[in-house]
């Protein structure tokens, strides 16, 4: 119960990697806030919580819009009972497409759940933060961020741009007493990747990944939670690939 009474706010909790953490966070004893731009998934998510014994808030809400996330962070903090612990910036739209392809429309929802949002995150967090005890900021990047995979131009830009980010935000806000870490899973089949990569496609994948398989919600939770934890207390600024060596080995 490494997370007892901690208020963890978590965006785009409603299913995949945002799921996994929130479940396991729960499970380890944090008073999680499940933050999805589909309403109905968060309080799905939470009823399960609830149902095994944790404790969880559902909200909707777009995370991209400002003042939403500051409305959902504030709402947190009153439904905890207490200022936040830590947030986990998870919140993505996935669409892989060729560089012509790409429309506005598509840039622009891209970037606001995917970049923005964690902007918003960051930004709420210090707004709703428990002042008295060190912080926690998890960023979501990706294994694209180290090569240049075709057809993911949007994607890359945003998983790059976090990673690039949570470098800077390890050294400005460092020294309040706040880690700020990112993590690159890989391979993962989930609701958003499953559109895009076929089952056949993910087993064709697992053959090339040095640990022979794909990787799982559960995977990536547990690695997400050991950088959220004291465990980690002097990991500052780290991108932890949870990939079954994709990054390494190229
Ligand atoms: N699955 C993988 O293999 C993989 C690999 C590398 C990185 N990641 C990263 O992990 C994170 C989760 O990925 P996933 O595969 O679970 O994706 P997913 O699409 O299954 O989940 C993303 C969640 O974010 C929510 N969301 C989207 N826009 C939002 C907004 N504006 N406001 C609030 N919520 C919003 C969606 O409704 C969804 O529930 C993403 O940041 C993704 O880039 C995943």
């Amino acid at each position: 119960m490494r997370f007892q009474g901690q208020p963890i706010l978590i965006s785009g909790a409603g299913r995949g990697l945002g799921e996994g953490i929130a479940k396991h966070l729960a499970a380890e004893g944090a008073v999680v806030g499940v933050a999805d731009i589909n309403q109905p998934s968060a309080h799905t998510v939470v009823d399960a919580i609830r149902a095994a014994g944790g404790e969880a808030h559902a909200y909707g809400g777009d995370l991209g819009n400002r003042s939403e996330y500051f409305g959902v962070a504030e709402a947190f903090r009153y439904d905890a009972g207490g200022p936040l612990r830590a947030v986990v910036n998870n919140a993505s739209v996935l669409v892989y497409e060729p560089i012509e392809a790409v429309t506005e429309d598509t840039l622009d929802r891209m970037l606001s759940a995917g970049l923005k949002s964690v902007f918003w995150g960051v930004q709420a967090f210090l707004a709703n933060r428990d002042e008295s005890a060190p912080g926690n900021i998890l960023n979501y990047s990706s294994p694209v961020a180290y090569r240049g995979r075709p057809n993911t131009g949007a994607y890359t830009t945003i998983k790059a741009g976090i990673a690039g980010l949570t470098k800077v935000l390890a050294g400005e806000l460092g020294p309040r007493g706040i880690r700020v870490n990112a993590i690159a899973p890989g391979s993962v089949p989930t609701p958003a990747t499953e559109g895009f990569v076929s089952a056949e496609q993910y087993a064709e994948r697992a053959k090339h990944i040095p640990l022979r398989r794909n990787g799982t919600p559960e995977d990536v939770a547990r690695a997400a939670a050991f950088l959220l934890s004291d465990e980690a207390a002097f990991i500052n600024g780290a991108m932890l690939a949870i990939d079954g060596g994709i990054i390494a080995a190229g």
